[in-house]
């Protein structure tokens, strides 16, 4: 395989950093919503944060079969309050979101550098952002029809709790 041009270099680096970044994310995520009692919530954020470092070792591993030099950076702190579950959510998808504009924009870059091995790498994150977009959007969707009833939001902690 052809070895990563410095400008890619540079641009996957910063994508690690933001992969990280999420799995951070998450993991805060997961603890504040064990204090506030949605031990499923806190379970499935927690895989959540697990599946971002793996998101980030994919890009690593890259970088290395393709002779480029890994520059680790300081991972941005996450907030540690995230308001109500339907803010926590509103929250994951809002930072999805942000993730596929980094995707696209890392994939226009590729393909503007004729980067052929990157930009293959790269469908799979497009596809995974479609996939992670579309259940946080559902389950926003299934939290903004609970409203305020509390049996029933244990129910969805309890069917989160089984990802
Ligand atoms: Fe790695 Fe959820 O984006």
């Amino acid at each position: 395989m052809s070895k990563i041009n410095s400008t890619l270099q540079a641009a996957v680096n910063q994508q690690i950093n933001k992969e990280i970044y999420s799995s951070y994310l998450y993991l805060a995520m997961s603890a504040y919503c064990e204090t506030i009692n949605f031990p499923g919530t806190a379970h499935w954020l927690r895989a959540q944060s697990q599946e971002e470092w793996e998101h980030a070792m994919r890009l690593f591993q890259h970088m290395i079969d393709r002779d480029g030099t890994i520059k680790l950076s300081a991972i941005q702190e996450p907030p540690s309050e995230f308001g109500t579950l339907k803010e926590v959510f509103q929250k994951v998808l809002e930072h999805e979101q942000t993730i596929t504009r980094n995707i696209h924009e890392l994939y226009e870059l590729a393909l503007k550098e004729n980067d052929y091995p990157l930009q293959i790498e790269l469908q799979w994150f497009i596809n995974e952002q479609v996939e992670e977009e579309k259940t946080a959007g559902e389950i926003l969707e299934q939290i903004k029809m609970i409203g305020d009833h509390k049996g029933s939001l244990i129910m969805l902690d309890r069917h989160l709790a089984s990802r």
